[in-house]
């Protein structure tokens, strides 16, 4: 690329010299177009419990759920993705909540879908909330078993689509998944209902809040590098995301987020499908608590959201969503 212009005539600093004209020449802007609120919701009544690990972020009961839902309808945000905290009682070896046509996501989807009309609902496909040892798969001779796992998975995403959900998130990278979850859900007429692949999901450090917030922490035993990315691969993103597509997804997810913004470019310019990111719980944790600590301003919380944009994300999953979003018209 040919660079033009040469001082003193060319002054980049001319067009940064006041915020009118910075404005009009921002390469990337956020909006609340691109945002997704994750929720994480359990069961009981009357209850907005903390978590520990992520100050800010709050676990809901169903009756409480309009504290965030009301802001979402509000910040015009276009989806929210649910997370269950599942008690230990209804964990087994085979993740067997999962398909539970009553259980707490299924609910809430309905109830939701009944109240709010503007913004499509995301769910997650991964067994490792509903697991007694916290895989996203079931363990069949010590493995975690790819094609038993599937099997249920596509189970798990039909009962999801007929409660209403709008976007089924395959999180459980197991081969394959994606195109027999799209089989099954077409099988049953659900031709709609779009499929959101994590489809670069690395086996990352930065998810340890997450498992605190949704129960699985202290549960998991080892790690789930046998199926989650290696993070020292770059390639190896392009095969995931090609597979993906040709088995049906609809958009591709690469998770983490600021430490693979690489990743998402790298996506983004070999395939021309919409590519959403995910600022995982690791992420949130760190900026938050800086910003509690007062190491960090809070506008750090928008330059973070922006790298996404800039990266070439459509739309990312932050738990700053209600935040940045009721902000968003200042910047
Ligand atoms: C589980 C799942 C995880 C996250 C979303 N879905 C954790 C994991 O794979 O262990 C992480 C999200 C976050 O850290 O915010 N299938």
């Amino acid at each position: 690329m040919k660079v033009l212009g040469k001082f003193p005539s060319t002054r980049l600093r001319r067009v940064r010299n006041s915020n009118w004209v910075r404005r009009l020449v921002s390469e990337n802007n956020l909006s609340a177009n691109d945002l997704i609120l994750p929720i994480f919701i359990r069961e009981g009544k009357n209850k907005t419990e903390s978590i520990k690990s992520m100050p800010g972020v709050f676990r809901y009961t169903l009756d409480k759920l309009s504290i965030v839902l009301d802001k979402a309808e509000k910040f015009n945000i276009p989806m929210v993705a649910l997370f269950p905290y599942t008690p230990n009682k209804k964990k087994d070896n085979y993740g067997s909540e999962a398909l539970n046509e009553n259980n707490l996501v299924n609910k809430s989807i309905k109830l939701i879908k009944k109240k709010y009309k503007k913004f499509g609902i995301m769910t997650d496909v991964a067994l490792d909330p509903y697991t007694s040892h916290g895989h996203d798969g079931i363990i069949v001779n010590s493995k975690i078993d790819n094609d038993k796992t599937i099997e249920i998975l596509k189970k798990q995403a039909l009962l999801q689509a007929a409660s209403g959900s709008d976007v089924i998130a395959p999180s459980d990278m197991m081969d394959g998944r994606i195109g027999a979850i799209r089989k099954y859900l077409d099988k049953n007429k659900y031709y709609n209902t779009k499929i959101l692949s994590y489809a670069v999901k690395y086996a990352s450090n930065f998810y340890g809040p997450f498992r605190d917030a949704v129960g699985s922490k202290n549960k998991l035993k080892g790690d789930k590098k046998t199926y989650q990315m290696d993070f020292r691969n770059y390639d190896e993103a392009i095969r995931e995301v090609g597979l993906d597509i040709k088995e049906g997804a609809d958009f591709v997810m690469v998770k983490p987020g600021m430490p693979y913004l690489d990743i998402i470019s790298l996506i983004k310019q070999n395939f021309k499908v919409p590519v959403f990111s995910y600022q995982v719980s690791g992420e949130y944790s760190m900026i938050q608590k800086a910003i509690q600590a007062k190491h960090l301003n809070k506008d750090a919380i928008y330059e973070s959201l922006i790298s996404f944009k800039r990266a070439g994300s459509s739309a990312i999953i932050t738990y700053f969503a209600l935040d940045i979003a009721e902000k968003i018209n200042n910047y």
